[in-house]
């Protein structure tokens, strides 16, 4: 019978041996699921050896990972700017790199200095950009958006899992069209991997997240200029709108903004890697 931490080794080669970046830390994560623990106590546990019931659920999850599935569907959970959030397959993961449209959206609700700001979240997924922002903001209302039922219905459970279910609504249909009232700020992270590209994706991308969450047509930009071009009429004075995108794409859509917002004040917003990642729209 092995330790904990032997096992550990024994998995982190594995997950290496297949080509899985990060393989010591996805080890862990796999594990901790395994234990139903966190990684803290985790590294507490290295000497111990786990039962046979522990063994067989962390054998069942290795498998599954060295199928390339992403490893926050098989935790069945990942935290998004400080929130313990639930994922779930036909749902997008929540990626870090949209931690920055948050921060901007953020960022601009506190210049707006409205007490009860009107936030609409376009392309909601899991939720993750209307819950950070209805938790920073506790006088906020967000209209969460998606045509996807699973992602609805996973916004709405994170949101009542925080305590936010009372501010951040779910709402079905296509872009902009059924927002109930205009908006300070409407966030999108819509789809915008040009459908060419997918298949050049991670396997983990690739294989095992919804395409309706990637596809953006050819250019990846069908969603991200429609909703620039339906948005005149949704906003309330003074408002904003912050989209992330591919940078290759910050050129056009602030062209199409500025067709859209003659007047507009459109500026790019880079990430923590430099990449501009987020286009600001001030109207
Ligand atoms: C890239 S995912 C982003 C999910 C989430 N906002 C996030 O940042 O993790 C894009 C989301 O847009 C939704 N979507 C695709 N087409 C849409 C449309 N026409 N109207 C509204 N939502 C759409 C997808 O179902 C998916 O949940």
């Amino acid at each position: 019978m092995s330790t904990l931490g032997a096992l550990l080794r024994q998995t982190e080669a594995r997950l290496a041996k297949a080509g899985i970046p990060d393989a010591r830390l996805e080890a862990e994560l796999l594990w901790t699921t395994a234990l139903n623990t966190d990684r803290t106590h985790l590294y507490a546990m290295l000497r111990d050896t786990p039962g046979p019931a522990a063994a067989e659920a962390a054998r069942q999850l290795i498998v599954r990972r060295l199928d390339r599935e992403p490893v926050f569907y098989i935790m069945g959970h990942r935290e998004f700017h400080g929130h313990d959030l639930l994922v779930s397959p036909g749902v997008l993961i929540p990626r870090q790199d949209t931690e920055t449209l948050v921060d901007e959206a953020l960022r601009l609700l506190a210049a707006l200095g409205a007490p009860n700001p009107i936030v609409a979240d376009v392309g909601c997924g899991s939720g993750a950009i209307a819950i950070a922002i209805a938790a920073a903001v506790p006088g906020a209302t967000v209209h969460a958006i998606d045509v996807s039922d699973a992602a609805l219905a996973l916004t709405a459970r994170n949101a009542d899992r925080l305590g936010l279910g009372g501010r951040v609504w779910v709402v079905r249909g296509d872009l902009l069209q059924p927002l109930p009232e205009p908006a300070d700020v409407i966030a999108a992270n819509l789809p915008y991997v040009m459908s060419g590209e997918i298949p050049t994706l991670e396997p983990e991308v690739s294989r095992y997240e919804p395409r309706i969450a990637l596809d953006g047509g050819e250019t990846g930009m069908v969603f991200i200029e429609r909703l620039l071009r339906e948005a005149p009429g949704r906003l309330r004075p003074r408002g904003t709108i912050v989209l992330e995108m591919d940078p290759r794409q910050i050129e056009a859509a602030s062209r199409t903004a500025r067709e859209a917002f003659p007047g507009a004040a459109v500026r790019p917003v880079r990430d923590m890697a430099r990449r501009e990642r987020v286009l600001v729209i001030e109207t």
